[in-house]
């Protein structure tokens, strides 16, 4: 049985991780650790413990008298944020993940973070874009992530630490909304269209990226986890993607359950040229190949079930 500390527990994918691996390993097998106090919520609902992870002394003190034999890091600023504020996003997103690796190699742990499809950049094939392929990202976020990339590959060479890792696509969730990411916009639009009935997009129509729904992204993270390391001839930063589309084919998607729903544009210039950077649809095969990755929903089934979800949350 697993004992696992989780950082970034109330982030965007730390919230739902939580449930799915309380419920896979037990309640109090997982703890749970954030820079704030949960009000509520699943991380209230077990162990949990105020961590900057910032604090490399606070993260080995945890995870020791835990007894965890597994750290997934979560916490880290999303692509837009960094590139308001990039020193923070640099001392926060490397210097976190270089204390969790530390501190992973100190107790032997098992590891896991994720990378992003923010890893790649203009000069990256932007279709079926390979596993191994040119990372030349022109953000901070991407600088940070092929660099964690990178230290998750060294610690795995030189110690023989178990890292591994995916690069999500942009994920979309009913729970927790994400903060300050550029794909955000395809969790917005469906708040704004039961709200609302309509959603004016900061991403520019014809602006394809990649993008999961959170069920398949929790499943992706414990199928990883749970692989058979002498099948994984990759560790870590992993292709996994589930769908590509662009604003007005998510809004096709909603006018289906919705057809009033209505799309406007008004473009953010600093999000457009982060969304422009990245890859149109990255290629999962490696992933796939290699500890069977799948994923179960497209569009119209996360669309609908999406909205199924969010009219209960949002009371509508
Ligand atoms: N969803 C993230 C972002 O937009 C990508 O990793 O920043």
């Amino acid at each position: 049985m697993k004992k696992i500390i989780v950082t970034g527990a109330l982030g965007q994918i730390g919230s739902e991780l939580i449930t799915k691996l309380r419920s896979e390993y037990g309640v109090d097998n997982v703890l749970a650790t954030d820079i704030r106090h949960p009000n509520t919520g699943a991380a209230a609902r077990g162990p949990f413990e105020i961590l900057d992870v910032t604090d490399a002394k606070k993260m080995h003190t945890l995870a020791n008298d835990f007894g965890a034999d597994t750290m997934m890091h979560m916490a880290a600023l999303l692509s837009a944020k960094a590139e308001e504020n990039p020193m923070l996003a640099w001392n926060l997103n490397m210097g976190g993940l270089m204390n969790a690796l530390e501190v992973s190699r100190e107790l032997n742990l098992q590891f896991f973070t994720p990378s992003s499809i923010g890893a790649f950049g203009p000069s990256t094939p932007k279709k079926g874009t390979p596993q191994d392929t040119l990372q030349r990202p022109t953000t901070m976020y991407g600088v940070n992530k092929v660099a964690g990339e990178l230290l998750c590959d060294y610690y795995f060479n030189k110690y023989g630490l178990d890292t591994r890792g995916v690069r999500f696509p942009g994920l979309i969730s009913n729970v927790a909304k994400p903060g300050g990411g550029t794909t955000d916009y395809a969790v917005d639009i469906y708040y704004k269209a039961l709200e609302e009935g309509k959603y004016t997009s900061y991403i520019a129509e014809g602006t394809y990226m990649d993008m999961m729904y959170m069920p398949d992204a929790l499943q992706a993270i414990v199928d990883l986890l749970e692989a058979d390391p002498a099948k994984l001839v990759h560790r870590n930063a992993f292709n996994v993607t589930a769908m590509s589309f662009e604003p007005s084919e998510i809004a096709a998607s909603i006018k289906k359950q919705i057809p009033d729903f209505e799309i406007a544009y008004e473009v953010d210039p600093i999000r457009q040229a982060i969304a422009d950077s990245w890859p149109d649809a990255i290629d999962p095969s490696t992933a796939i190949k290699e500890w069977g990755f799948k994923a179960a929903y497209n569009l119209d089934k996360m669309t609908i079930d999406m909205l199924e979800k969010l009219k209960i949350k949002l009371n509508k």
